[in-house]
């Protein structure tokens, strides 16, 4: 769509079943923040919803090792990463819960509307039953030894020791995980949504009429319409989730795959009723462009099952971009949470306070974009030492104190023409082009050459050895800076929101439109420039060192205990 007339951004909903890490920041919210605050700046409207995903499994696995309810753990995490991301700068218009009222009402009409429809199937099967327990077993709640290692740790869907796919049929001698009994086959019966029925739409769909999309996303979609899609269950015999609205099925539950999606249009429902707006628009209008940010593992659930549902309902747009991330791995090894293999937001913000771009920055410029990427502390480092603190925030120290020295703190005006300020209008289309084209790392080299630029003119100008024989020259010099440092305050906005806001109010700038940046005489003759204040700090050695201790820590404890269950 060239330019539509609004925007549905949509993150993943974190599941609420552990706080979050650097891993969900890269992958998902940094470049969906970038996205949205972009085009906040192009003042265009935009709506960026996203919430925690309080059903499945992994929820009731996390509580029951907790030796806490469901809705206990739900309660902490969502406010774990609620807090967390709001701390990043994570710019939603509404953030929610998949618990919220106005969701299960949602989900559960989706599920009646295709119910009536006839789009489900019925299928009876046979599936692992704990008779001590008295209930079925999701897959993950069934252990045995691995037909393909002979690791006696094998859970019903994965073996962690080999890493293969397993079906709980596969594992040789199966016990419950709640109580160690062998689980019996038991017949039940289940709703399915018959995915080949969309195939043949699918492939034309992503992969003729969306030949623009990325192409990790494109060939993972096709991978899977070649294997042949089958149908797939969206009810589930659990006690924990929405119960399928259907009689005699209450004691079933809607498969958190099936549901969380749903959460999108949930938020944003709940999000009009709490702003006085409509709803309908953002996902009804045809002039509306959706956009889902991911990472990797959840491409198959926005590129194939939601797009059926919705096909399938009806009245619903459908995703224009699903410019899904590939995989952070963190000192070159899978971020694990059963392996606590992760940095922690929480963490990170207790042992890094006020330093939160300096995280997006690292993170934003080894974003897993095309290829899994890998975050190093040494890396981090010096992304900060050498980037944040040597190039960006010692020039913007350098020209508020040559406008303080020379000029009294108040801008001058410039005399003549310099390249730099012609360079300067042309970077807001060029760094909004990769934002546009979900270029995120080449949109932040794009925006460095800014500062970049910025040290090397005055290095070039000297104004320091031309104060006594030409006090012109100077003035222009410092003009042109300061333009310069406008213009940083302004286009960094997406990518470091803390800092920008810090630089504004150094600068005293007023609010311009991100085409404005490019038309604008940034600082104005006489305008008057606070003395500097510390806009990023060193990190030192034994900082670093202090988190590489922690992660060897880590390491020694994995190589002793066994894993803990991680979904
Ligand atoms: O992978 C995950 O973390 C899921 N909780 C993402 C859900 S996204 C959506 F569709 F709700
Ligand atoms: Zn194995």
């Amino acid at each position: 769509m060239a330019d539509p007339k609004r925007r549905t951004v949509t993150a993943a909903l974190p599941y609420a079943n552990g706080p979050i890490h650097i891993g969900h920041l890269a992958g998902v919210y940094i470049p969906a923040d970038i996205y949205v605050r972009y085009w906040r700046n192009k003042k265009r409207d935009v709506l960026f919803i996203c919430g925690s995903d309080e059903h499945g499994v992994a929820i009731t696995i996390k509580a029951k090792k907790a030796g806490q309810t469901p809705q206990e753990v739900v309660d902490t995490y969502h406010a774990s990463i609620q807090a967390s991301l709001a701390d990043f700068g994570i710019s939603f218009d509404h953030y929610t819960r998949t618990s919220a009222p106005i969701h299960r009402q949602t989900a559960s009409d989706f599920f009646s509307n295709l119910y009536e429809k006839g789009v489900f199937k019925t299928k009876t099967s046979k599936q692992y039953f704990d008779e001590e327990a008295q209930q079925f077993l999701a897959d993950r709640y069934i252990v045995g030894t691995c037909p393909h290692c002979g690791s006696a740790h094998a859970y019903g869907d994965q073996c962690e020791n080999c890493g293969s796919s397993l079906s709980p049929e596969e594992l040789i001698n199966p016990r419950s995980a709640l109580s160690g009994a062998t689980p019996v086959r038991k017949t039940t019966q289940h709703h399915y949504l018959p995915l080949e029925r969309y195939a043949d739409w699918l492939r034309k769909w992503v992969l003729e009429e969306h030949a623009d999309w990325k192409t990790n996303v494109s060939a993972q979609v096709k991978s899977w319409l070649d294997t042949g899609l089958k149908p797939r269950a969206v009810t589930r015999d659990l006690d924990w989730g929405i119960p399928v609205p259907l009689p005699g099925l209450e004691n079933k539950v809607l498969y958190v795959w099936f549901e969380a999606p749903i959460g999108y249009i949930s938020a944003t429902k709940e999000w009009a009723k709490k702003t006085g707006r409509d709803w309908t628009p953002y996902w009804c209008d045809t002039d509306t462009e959706l956009t889902h940010f991911l990472a990797k593992d959840n491409i198959v659930f926005h590129c194939i099952i939601f797009p059926s549902m919705l096909k399938a309902h009806g009245g619903f747009i459908l995703p224009a971009q699903v410019p899904a991330n590939e995989f952070l791995t963190l000192e070159n090894q899978k971020i694990s949470t059963s392996k606590n293999w992760a940095v922690w937001l929480p963490d990170y913000l207790r042992d890094f306070p006020g330093q939160r771009d300096a995280l997006r920055y690292a993170l934003t410029a080894n974003m897993p974009e095309t290829k899994d990427n890998n975050f190093s502390w040494k890396d981090f480092q010096t992304k900060n030492n050498a980037e944040l603190v040597g190039i960006l925030g010692n020039f913007i120290n350098r020209v508020v104190a040559l406008t303080h020295q020379y000029c009294r703190g108040i801008a001058p005006g410039v005399t003549s023409r310099f390249s730099e300020l012609d360079r300067l209008k042309l970077l807001p289309k060029e760094i909004g082009g990769f934002i546009e084209r979900f270029e995120f790392r080449n949109a932040l080299r794009s925006f460095m050459e800014l500062p970049r630029m910025g040290n090397a003119f005055l290095q070039e100008q000297e104004p320091w050895k031309k104060i006594k024989t030409q006090p012109e020259a100077v003035e222009d010099s410092i003009y042109v800076a300061l333009q310069i440092a406008a213009a940083i305050a302004y286009l960094s906005e997406p990518f470091l929101p803390h800092t920008a806001e810090k630089l504004k109010d150094i600068l005293h700038l007023k609010a311009l439109s991100w085409d404005e940046v490019a038309a604008a005489d940034l600082i104005p003759k006489g305008r008057p420039i606070d003395k500097a204040q510390l806009l990023f700090r060193k990190i030192t050695v034994s900082e670093i060192d202090a988190q590489m201790e922690k992660l060897m820590g880590t390491q020694r404890e994995n190589t002793t205990t066994p894993l803990r269950a991680e979904r």
